[in-house]
């Protein structure tokens, strides 16, 4: 194996970094969009509960897996599981933990470049270059209008833009792991949360901008996402609660084999516990502090809840928005800032998201890092192309993510508590989250991360294939197969024929799947051969 000297350069370092892959688009636009959607105050109830028994759990399992397997000298998921179960199959469990976030990386760069481009084209005053038609403007720039037509190079066109935010992807990740993604972290968490207060102060102090409309107040807009309207009735939506776990996921960046990568370059003594805590807590703040206070409320004061509703988490903040801010006195700058916000928080992001992927084909093919970073340079180019071209409706970008960014984390994240909880044992688990520790994790979570992650876990995932697959109509009695939203995509439904965008999108991440499969099947054939390391407990 090739062994990396790599490592953090510091605590504050490491927790940026993590803080930094968790902050993202889904701080600043998936969570607002689905807390609007589902009425606020049940949403965050089912979201705490989530946090509290999915999220932090499974970060503390991360982190401590992460640092045990880096202490003897592994940094990808399936190289860590080979080294943790002593059996042959273990490696292939870790399969996703690459699939993952490679395939998050291609459509999520993709949404990056947008951003960036929506700051400059801000800037110049080019967003209302159609009249005052953004979701002209929109449809053209990311080719939600028809497939092809954002496949331009003009200042005005997203493809500039998608070759910049690549080069500078690459170029960081291949400066390493303290010189490109600690670099990028330590001074762009900071100007992030700098720049979404001065943003947060704007929209908070917007009043009621047209008195003709006294009901559109920042008060009533605040009101229109946080206020808990009918709670009972919410949560009695499963699709409320798969909702919510699936953001709790999202926005902490776990259960995608990012942060056991991340961990994996600690030294053996390091504290995980309270390291974990404050990179998920930092998360929190970002999420529902900043993200939740921004996009919403300001939409409501200009707009009015017409406005928002039916907009989804893209229309929101790049239809939505660039009006919001036309209205706003000096709009221009902070729809400028705001975008640049967004760019940031992606880019963060989505650094983390192409370390698993190198640290496997290092450590897995025993190529250096320049290789690895052609190798998924090229897999990663093929994607976004792929996803850029069939633009049409966003079709290929959502329907990866719905199986890659949802579905597949639902399996790792299992694959994780189960691991950790059952087969180390928990009070193993436990002494190795411990090592160095700086606070006590509370006891109760042994019994949380050994049952009721795991059941919570799986009791989700059967809503999801019952909803999904079977129909949520599905009666017992009278067995139908009647799949609805994205499995009838794939299989065509009595009303509709399959959409073949989708088809090649889960294609494409099969074809994934099987490639990383067979490159783990020769990374475990190197691993035997070269067993460089020691047991470090
Ligand atoms: N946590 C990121 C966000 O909230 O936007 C998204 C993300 C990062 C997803 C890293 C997956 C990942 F591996």
């Amino acid at each position: 194996m090739a062994k990396t000297q790599e490592a953090w350069s510091s605590r504050l370092g490491v927790i940026l970094a993590v803080a930094g892959s968790a902050v993202g688009l889904g701080n600043f636009l998936r969570f607002p969009g689905l807390a609007a959607q589902y009425g606020g105050g049940a949403f965050m109830i089912a979201y705490f509960i989530s946090l509290l028994l999915i999220g932090i759990p499974i970060c503390w399992v991360e982190w401590a897996l992460g640092r045990h397997g880096g202490s003897a000298g592994y940094h990808s998921t399936p190289g860590i599981f080979n080294y943790l179960i002593k059996h042959p199959w273990a490696k292939y469990l870790g399969v996703i933990g690459f699939v993952a976030p490679v395939c998050i990386y291609m459509y999520y760069v993709y949404i990056e470049a947008w951003c960036l481009g929506y700051a400059l084209n801000a800037m110049t005053g080019r967003l209302s270059v159609e009249g005052m038609d953004y979701g002209a403007f929109f449809g053209r720039f990311t080719g939600a209008s028809s497939d092809g037509v954002a496949i331009h190079f003009g200042l005005g066109d997203v493809g500039l833009f998608v070759l910049i935010v690549y080069a500078l992807n690459f170029y960081f990740i291949y400066r390493g792991i303290s010189k490109g993604i600690e670099f990028v972290c330590k001074w762009g968490m900071p100007l992030l949360i700098f720049i979404a207060l001065i943003v947060l102060v704007r929209v908070l102090t917007l009043g009621t901008p047209d008195p003709t409309k006294p009901d559109q107040n920042v008060l009533a807009g605040l009101g229109y996402l946080w206020n808990p309207g009918d709670i009972a009735t919410g949560l009695r939506n499963p699709q409320l609660w798969l909702a919510a776990a699936g953001q709790i996921f999202f926005s902490l960046s776990v259960g995608f084999g990012v942060i056991i990568t991340y961990a994996s370059y600690l030294r053996r003594k390091d504290d995980v516990v309270l390291s974990s805590l404050t990179a998920s807590a930092a998360n929190e703040f970002c999420e529902v502090g900043l993200g939740g206070l921004i996009t919403v409320p300001a939409a409501f004061v200009f707009l009015g809840a017409a406005g928002i509703v039916g907009q989804g988490t893209f229309g929101l903040g790049f239809n939505v928005l660039p009006q919001v801010f036309a209205h706003m006195p000096g709009g221009q700058i902070f729809a400028t800032i705001f975008f640049l916000l967004l760019f940031l928080a992606a880019i963060t992001s989505s650094l983390s998201m192409l370390q698993p992927g190198i640290a496997f084909l290092e450590e897995g093919l025993r190529i250096n890092r320049k290789q690895s970073v052609a190798l998924l340079g090229l897999v990663t180019a093929i994607g976004t192309l792929f996803i850029w071209y069939f633009s049409k409706d966003l079709k290929a970008l959502d329907t990866i993510d719905f199986w890659v960014g949802t579905v597949t984390l639902f399996i790792q994240a299992t694959i994780l508590v189960i691991i950790f909880g059952w087969g180390l044992g928990i009070e193993k688990g436990w002494a190795i989250a411990h090592e160095g520790a700086e606070m006590r994790i509370p006891g109760a979570y042994k019994f949380i991360i050994k049952f009721v992650t795991p059941s919570y876990l799986l009791t989700i995932f059967a809503l999801f294939l019952l909803q999904n697959v079977f129909g949520w109509n599905y009666s017992f009695s009278d067995p139908q197969f009647n799949p609805t939203g994205y499995v009838r995509d794939l299989l065509g439904g009595s009303d509709q024929p399959p959409s073949y965008v989708a088809r090649l999108s889960v294609g494409w991440i099969l074809v994934m799947a099987i490639f990383t499969s067979i490159l783990v099947h020769i990374a475990g054939k190197n691993w035997t051969r070269h067993n460089p390391n020691k047991d470090p407990s």
